[in-house]
């Protein structure tokens, strides 16, 4: 496996290459769900890059930048031994400089739910994920749906500003209990541990409630709210793909996403239905 930190390194290493390329951006503190991320780019690519990056820009101030789990060495030995051609690992200052041009995410789109809490969060992961794709220039960027929102609008944002690459949605990693896999589960204790469980709980009881044909919105999000209760719910919203509230559940176009704070600790999850 090449390590590359350089932007133009790379760009020059990929010029004249005519395989196909998948990229897997990440952040880092790789688990199962980044693996089957970069299993999934693997088996349908003939040329793999990873990014490792926290980038600066999607935290907002008084976020956990500085306290983000970095795992650099095993990280690079996980992508090694998983088979990825290419580790691109920039600084900070090899992806920013002063003054930047950024990508601004939709007023609408880019401010509800997660964006709601974290206002201009989506504007720094849309202007990094654009650098990053503008550096690999990929066939295919696989992205997870445990991010659902962040899915979507760079799916909005390659087909509105035009942009050739293929984004690949790859089904969340979850633990053996259900608990969806994410960097930041390390942060939780114990009992929060324990706790979390109650939003991919309150998920699979909005399942069994719409395969039993309870399709009605507010009859399952009051049910999933119950099962949430003593954790901090930021959102429980029944989408449709294209990310419209929707009354009624639509089998094959409806999204149930959940954020809630467990602690101190954001968590995310969703059920594709
Ligand atoms: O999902 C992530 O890990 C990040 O938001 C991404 C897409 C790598 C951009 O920094």
């Amino acid at each position: 496996m090449k390590i590359i930190s350089n932007p133009k390194e790379l760009k020059e290493y990929l010029k004249n290459n005519d395989k196909t390329i998948g990229f897997v951006p990440t952040m880092g503190a790789l688990h199962e769900g980044h693996l089957s991320l970069i299993k999934e780019a693997i088996a349908e690519n003939e040329l793999v890059v990873v990014s490792i990056f926290v980038n600066p820009t999607q935290f907002l101030k008084g976020e956990d930048l500085d306290s983000y789990p970095r795992k650099d060495e095993a990280d690079k030995k996980i992508c090694s031994l998983s088979g990825v051609d290419i580790l691109f690992f920039p600084h900070a200052n090899d992806i920013y400089g002063e003054d930047e041009v950024s990508v601004i995410a939709p007023n609408v789109r880019g401010y509800v739910l997660e964006g709601m809490s974290r206002p201009g969060h989506f504007n720094g992961v849309l202007t990094v994920v654009m650098k990053l794709l503008n550096i690999v220039e990929p066939t295919n960027a696989y992205f997870g749906k445990k991010d659902a929102q962040q899915l979507n609008l760079i799916t909005l944002m390659v087909k509105q500003l035009f942009m050739s690459v293929n984004i690949v949605a790859v089904d969340t990693a979850r633990e053996s209990d259900g608990l969806a896999m994410s960097s930041r589960n390390v942060y939780l204790s114990k009992d929060e541990r324990v706790e979390a469980l109650k939003i991919s709980s309150s998920l699979q009881i909005a399942f069994g409630m719409v395969t039993k044909g309870i399709l009605d919105s507010d009859e399952i999000i009051v049910k999933m709210r119950e099962k949430l209760s003593g954790l901090e719910i930021s959102y429980v919203e029944i989408l449709s793909r294209e990310f419209e509230i929707i009354r009624h559940v639509e089998i094959g176009n409806s999204v149930i996403l959940v954020e809630a704070k467990v602690g101190d600790t954001r968590l995310l999850d969703n059920i594709w239905l």
